[in-house]
This record gives structure tokens, C-alpha cells and sequence, in this order.
């Protein structure tokens, strides 16, 4: 038997599948870390934690896997998009990683627009500028780090710069590039405009490749260190969202997918690169060749519900907070949640809104209030359904992955909060799952990674749309809407007693 590995450094933890020539998993590692942060809107990671809880978890894999350790042929990887590595001269890691879900840029995003302009940008890079994404952060640097800018040779992504530590060698790939900001999305080149408005060397920027382009092998030192072979190749691998997507099989047009992880996201394939969306929604590069994807998404999807129970139950688990769950009727009489906890980017890019719960009444109980964050999230994804709708996109059966499909209620509740049918698959395996098809499709196990996808990915089980439930949640749907619009200028006034 052969076998492949697909690494899916997420934000809390990364996630390692060793997957067989039939797509099944065999065993499945998982090793978390921390994140740093500093002050409120700070979200930072030392790549190191990264790389050494990566080892150890290869270590570990390789230490159970029975087979022959030349049968495990590939490696391929997935990562959370945007976080800013910057290598210095001799490729030692200059300061903590800057995630994705780090809010302090938004001065540096006014400047993009200033300086570039909304239209511009939007032209080159198909994206509006986010606190999130990968420019905003370089340019903070610059201007409050002069030193560390200065010493700054290369910039990196998570994942690429994992990869550069089990091989040796430095890339980008088109999928992770596309969230920098600094790529020009249709094209497939960073962007020389955009790095010269801003004065930044070319050279900071890698090589680009494609997902699938093998890109070295692992060195004898990560060898030695995790007991793999020498001889497996290593596969660029892609985003998150991207290797998700693969995962879910999300490789033809018509297909979209609904993923809830610490974020959450309503993502759609696009074979073309020249739609216009108006920036309302991402526009990046897919992990397949020349291909695309448009998506919103929820800053604290997952993270709601994790924030919500570690807050008021932090000793059960998941399933013991959520039961009862399916006793409260949707709406969960008249209490409504909007999951604004780190700011908001689809379809309100505002770092500043905060979250609400609406409606609080004496009748009101735990189980309503878990009902309540599940229907927020689900609305909030919801607003990215609406937009795709309003831009004549067919959106009637969607993909769930991540936290969202663990749970039956929940599946429900997004066929009827989304209108449409609901697939969850056999054995859902997230992005993880995405960067071992890659590594599969890379090594020629497959001519396409849509035969890879059909060989790999069933489903299990479908959600239809109930007409009651999706008529009451229509309803709510407006007046959750409207809960960003009046809570917007009292958060502003809260900003200054956050700490
Ligand atoms: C996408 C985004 C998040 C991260 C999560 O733009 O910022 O989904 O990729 O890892």
C-alpha cells in the first residue's frame, strides 16, 4: 500500500492525516499551541511552536505507522491564510507570526486605499484591503518596527514557512499568495505595482508555484528528527479554505461549501477570473490549476461556540452543553445572538463591531442561549449565501465541513437558515484531508485532482430545507440584519473602555 501525508496547520493546533491510496485515513495525529496575545486585537504565533509540535507529531505517526517507511511517498500541506513571517538575511525568524486574525492594521488598511485606491486594488488584487490580510501587516512593521522591517529579506506565510524547515527550500503557492494582497489574482504574478507604491523590494516576495508542484524532499535533519524517509516528496500544498474545499470536493462550478472552524466560511468555485463581486466577497486563487474561488467569511464562527462554552462551562464537553439544543424552537424564543466577537469581515468589514445577544427574557435558559450563538453563526454565514443569491448565483446544495457538521441539529438548522440541501460527507476531514489529495495527485496516484475527489469523497447523509422552519428563520434573518446597524456607533463608544 501507498500512503501520503496531509499536514493542516491550523490556528489552534495542526492536524496530521496519513491517508491511504483509497482515501482513507489510518491515523491521525494532533498537537496544539498557543496563541500570544498581547492586547486586545493582537493575535500573534512563534512559527517555532509550529514547527516543533509539527515534528512531534510526525514523530509520533511514523513511530505507530506498521508499513514500509518508503511507502509513505508524499507530503502536503494546508495552512491558515494572511500570517506574516519575515525571515532575515541568514532565514532566521525575525518576530512573532502576525495571524490572520489580528485586527491592529487598520490605519495601514486606509493607507492602502489611499494610496493605491479602492478601484485599483480591487483591479490588481480582486480583495478590498482587511485588517487580516498579509500587506496591512508588513506595512505595520514598517512603521512601527523600522528595525525588523529593516532586517526583513523574505516575507512568509505558516504554512510555507513549515515547509521551508522540512525542506530546506523557500516557496509560495498561488492559493496562500492570493490573501497577501500583493498578487496580482488574475494574472498570477505579484503584483509590481502594488510593491512599488508601497517600496517594497520584489525580493521579499518567493517563488511562486502551483499546490501541487513538488518542491523538494525532506532533509536529512527533518528526517532523522521525525524518522520519515529522505525520499518523500514534499508538495507545495495550499490556504486553508482552498485545501478545505479539495477536501469537500468543491472542484466543478455550482459547488459550494460551508466550513466552520475557529473561522467560518461560505465559499464557492469559479472557473473564471473576471467576475465582479464589487470586493463584497474573497476572490482567490484556487489550489487548482488556473482555477478560483469566491468566499465570505465569519471571523468567530467556531470560535463563538468554543468562547461561549469555555465562558459558562468550561468542564463539559460539547455534547453535554449542546443537549437540549433541539428542545428550543428555532429563534429560540425571541433571543438572537450576532457573532461579532473579534470584529466582523463579511459582510461588514469592521474591526470594531463587538458581539450582542438581543432579546434576553426571564424565560430564557443555557439551552436557548446555545441555540442562539448556533443560529447567529449560521446567520452570520448566511449574509455570504445572500450575496452570492443577489448576484445570480444557484446555491442549492452545499458542502458542510468542520464544527458545523458534528452536529445533527446544526446541519438542520443550516438547511433551513440557508434554503438549501445540505450534504454531510462519509469521512469529513477537513483541510487536512485537502493536503493529502494534493500530495496524492502530485505523486500521479491520479490524473486530476477531480478523479481524486471522486475516488476519495462520499456522502453520507443529506439535510432538506423544512418550509416552517425556513419561513420563521426568513423572518429573523431581517431582524438579525438589522442588529449590526443599530449596535455599530454604541461599539464605538465601548471601544475605549476595552482593555
Ligand atoms: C480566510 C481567513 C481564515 C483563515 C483561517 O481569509 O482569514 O479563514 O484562513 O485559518
Amino acid at each position: 500500500m501507498k500512503y501520503v501525508i496531509g499536514i493542516d496547520l491550523g490556528t489552534s493546533a495542526v492536524k496530521i492525516l496519513l491517508v491511504n491510496q483509497d482515501g482513507e485515513v489510518c491515523q491521525e495525529v494532533s498537537k496544539s499551541y498557543p496563541l500570544i496575545i498581547e492586547k486586545s486585537g493582537y493575535s500573534e504565533q512563534d512559527p517555532e511552536a509550529w514547527v516543533s509540535r509539527t515534528t512531534e507529531g510526525l514523530a509520533e505517526l511514523v513511530n505507530n505507522f506498521k508499513g514500509d517507511i518508503s511507502e509513505i511517498e508524499g507530503i502536503s500541506f494546508s495552512g491558515q491564510m494572511h500570517g506574516l513571517v519575515l525571515l532575515d538575511q541568514n532565514r532566521q525568524v525575525i518576530r512573532n507570526a502576525i495571524l490572520w486574525n489580528d485586527t491592529r492594521t487598520t490605519e495601514q488598511c486606509q493607507q492602502i486605499y489611499d494610496v493605491v485606491g479602492k478601484e485599483q486594488l480591487l483591479e490588481i488584487t480582486k480583495n478590498p484591503a482587511l485588517e487580516g490580510f498579509t500587506l496591512p501587516k508588513l506595512l505595520w512593521v514598517k512603521e512601527y518596527e523600522p528595525n525588523n522591517f529593516v532586517k526583513a529579506k523574505v516575507f512568509m506565510l505558516p504554512k510555507d514557512y513549515l515547509r521551508y524547515r522540512i525542506t530546506g527550500n523557500i516557496h509560495m503557492e498561488y492559493s496562500d499568495a492570493a490573501g497577501t494582497l500583493m498578487l496580482n489574482v488574475a494574472k498570477r504574478e505579484w503584483s509590481t505595482e502594488i510593491l512599488n507604491l508601497f517600496g517594497l523590494s520584489p525580493e521579499l516576495c518567493p517563488p511562486l508555484v502551483e499546490s501541487h508542484a513538488c518542491v523538494g524532499t525532506v532533509s536529512i535533519d527533518f528526517a532523522k528528527s521525525t524518522g520519515l524517509s529522505e525520499a518523500t516528496k514534499v508538495f507545495a500544498g495550499g490556504a486553508d479554505n482552498a485545501c478545505g474545499a479539495i477536501g469537500a470536493g468543491i472542484l466543478a462550478e455550482g459547488k459550494t461549501l460551508c466550513s466552520v472552524g475557529t473561522s467560518g466560511v461560505i465559499l464557492s468555485y469559479e472557473k473564471r477570473n473576471d467576475l465582479d463581486f464589487d470586493g463584497k466577497v474573497h476572490y482567490f486563487n484556487h489550489s487548482e490549476e488556473n482555477t478560483y474561488y469566491t468566499m465570505g467569511v465569519t471571523l468567530a464562527a467556531g470560535y463563538s461556540l468554543s468562547w461561549f462554552k469555555d465562558t459558562f462551562a468550561k468542564e463539559e464537553s460539547f455534547d453535554e452543553f449542546l443537549q437540549g439544543v433541539d428542545t428550543v424552537p428555532p429563534g429560540a424564543n425571541g433571543l438572537l445572538f450576532t457573532p461579532y466577537l473579534v470584529g466582523e469581515r463579511t459582510p461588514h468589514a469592521d474591526s470594531n463591531i463587538r458581539a450582542s445577544f438581543i432579546g434576553i427574557d426571564a424565560s430564557h435558559e443555557r439551552k436557548h442561549f446555545a441555540r442562539c450563538v448556533l443560529e447567529g453563526i449560521t446567520f452570520s454565514l448566511n449574509e455570504t449565501i445572500q450575496i452570492f443569491r443577489n448576484n445570480d448565483k444557484k446555491i442549492d446544495s452545499i458542502v458542510s465541513i468542520g464544527g458545523g457538521a458534528k452536529n445533527d441539529i446544526w446541519l438542520q438548522m443550516q438547511a433551513d437558515i440557508f434554503d438549501a440541501k445540505i450534504e454531510k460527507l462519509a469521512s469529513e476531514q477537513g483541510p487536512g484531508m485537502g493536503a493529502a489529495m494534493l500530495a496524492a495527485f502530485g505523486c500521479g496516484w491520479f490524473s486530476s485532482l477531480k478523479e481524486c475527489a471522486e475516488n476519495f469523497i462520499q456522502t453520507a447523509k443529506t439535510y432538506y430545507p423544512i418550509k416552517e422552519n425556513v419561513e420563521t428563520y426568513k423572518k429573523l434573518f431581517t431582524i438579525y440584519q438589522d442588529v449590526y446597524t443599530h449596535t455599530k456607533t454604541l461599539n464605538e463608544q465601548l471601544r475605549e473602555f476595552r482593555k
